[in-house]
């Protein structure tokens, strides 16, 4: 009984001390350009909120973006990323470069962020030409593909995304809240364990 305790004990502490090394500290810790200091009010915001899920407060693009395309490629789209609300508008609202970092929907107390007009700049700006990025936006099926990993296998490991838990988007490969993988991966690459969780190569 004794030891139960403080097993239950030693995984509390555990936890709290993985929670605590998330966003503060990481590229997306943006609090030194917002007047209190506030991390979370760069994506989100708990009230007057845009439309976009979760409480999203990034004023998004209006961008038109060149996706992925090749005589290989199966899969098919998920949708419109155009103006769109979806998951990986939410990662293109900074870093396709057209929308200031600190270009918020709602402003805390103490005004707009110091950055409200800086674009992002150096590796993290992919632009609004995503044709020579890891293709986003596509229904995962492994059955328009004999090498791909079935699906039921993969969100086991990755999250997809959209109605259907199907969508393939930047969240899949990414967590924007936390980098103890960098690039902020929601599995480290050794071996390349992150692609070969889905594509049988
Ligand atoms: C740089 C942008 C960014 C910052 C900063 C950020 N988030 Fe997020 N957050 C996102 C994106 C994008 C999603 C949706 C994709 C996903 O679920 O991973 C999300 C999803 C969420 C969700 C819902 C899904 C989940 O993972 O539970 C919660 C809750 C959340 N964030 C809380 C926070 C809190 C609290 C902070 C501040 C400590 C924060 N976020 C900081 C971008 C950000
Ligand atoms: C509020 C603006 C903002 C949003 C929203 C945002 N990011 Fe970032 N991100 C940044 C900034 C600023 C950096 C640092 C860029 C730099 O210094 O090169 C960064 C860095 C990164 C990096 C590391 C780049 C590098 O140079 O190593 C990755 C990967 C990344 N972001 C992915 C994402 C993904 C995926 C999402 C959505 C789930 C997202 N970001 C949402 C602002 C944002
Ligand atoms: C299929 C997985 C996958 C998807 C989807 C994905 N990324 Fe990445 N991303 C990676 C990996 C892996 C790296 C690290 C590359 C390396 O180390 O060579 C990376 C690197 C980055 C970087 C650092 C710049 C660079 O050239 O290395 C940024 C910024 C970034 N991703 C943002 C995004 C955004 C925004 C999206 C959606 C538009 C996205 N990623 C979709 C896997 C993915
Ligand atoms: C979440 C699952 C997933 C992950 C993780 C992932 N991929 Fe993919 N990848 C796909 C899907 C699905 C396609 C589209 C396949 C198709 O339609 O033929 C794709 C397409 C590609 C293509 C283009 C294929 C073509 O026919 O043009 C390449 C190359 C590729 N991935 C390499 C990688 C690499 C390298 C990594 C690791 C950095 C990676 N992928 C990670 C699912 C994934």
């Amino acid at each position: 009984m004794k030891r139960a305790l403080s097993m239950a004990a030693l995984i509390a502490t555990v936890s709290v001390g993985v929670a605590s090394a998330q966003v503060s500290g990481t590229d997306h810790d943006m609090s030194t350009n917002e007047p209190t200091g506030q991390i979370c009010i760069f994506c989100h915001t708990p009230h007057n909120a845009s439309p976009a899920v979760p409480l999203w407060n990034h004023t998004l693009p209006t961008a038109s973006y060149t996706e992925y395309a090749s005589p290989t490629m199966d899969s098919a789209s998920a949708g419109p990323l155009q103006n769109g609300t979806g998951v990986s508008n939410l990662c293109l609202s900074c870093h396709d470069g057209t929308v200031g970092l600190g270009d918020l929907v709602n402003n805390g107390p103490a005004g707009p962020p110091t950055n409200a007009g800086t674009l992002i700049g150096g590796p993290g700006l992919l632009g609004t030409d995503l044709s020579n990025d890891h293709p986003i936006n596509i229904i995962y099926d492994e059955a328009v593909d004999a090498e791909l990993v079935a699906r039921a296998t993969v969100v086991l490991t990755l999250d997809l995304f959209g109605t259907g838990a199907d969508e393939l988007q930047c969240a899949t490969c990414h967590d924007p809240h936390n980098d103890n993988n960098q690039p902020f991966l929601v599995i480290a690459n050794t071996n390349s364990a992150l692609c070969t969780t889905c594509h049988i190569k």
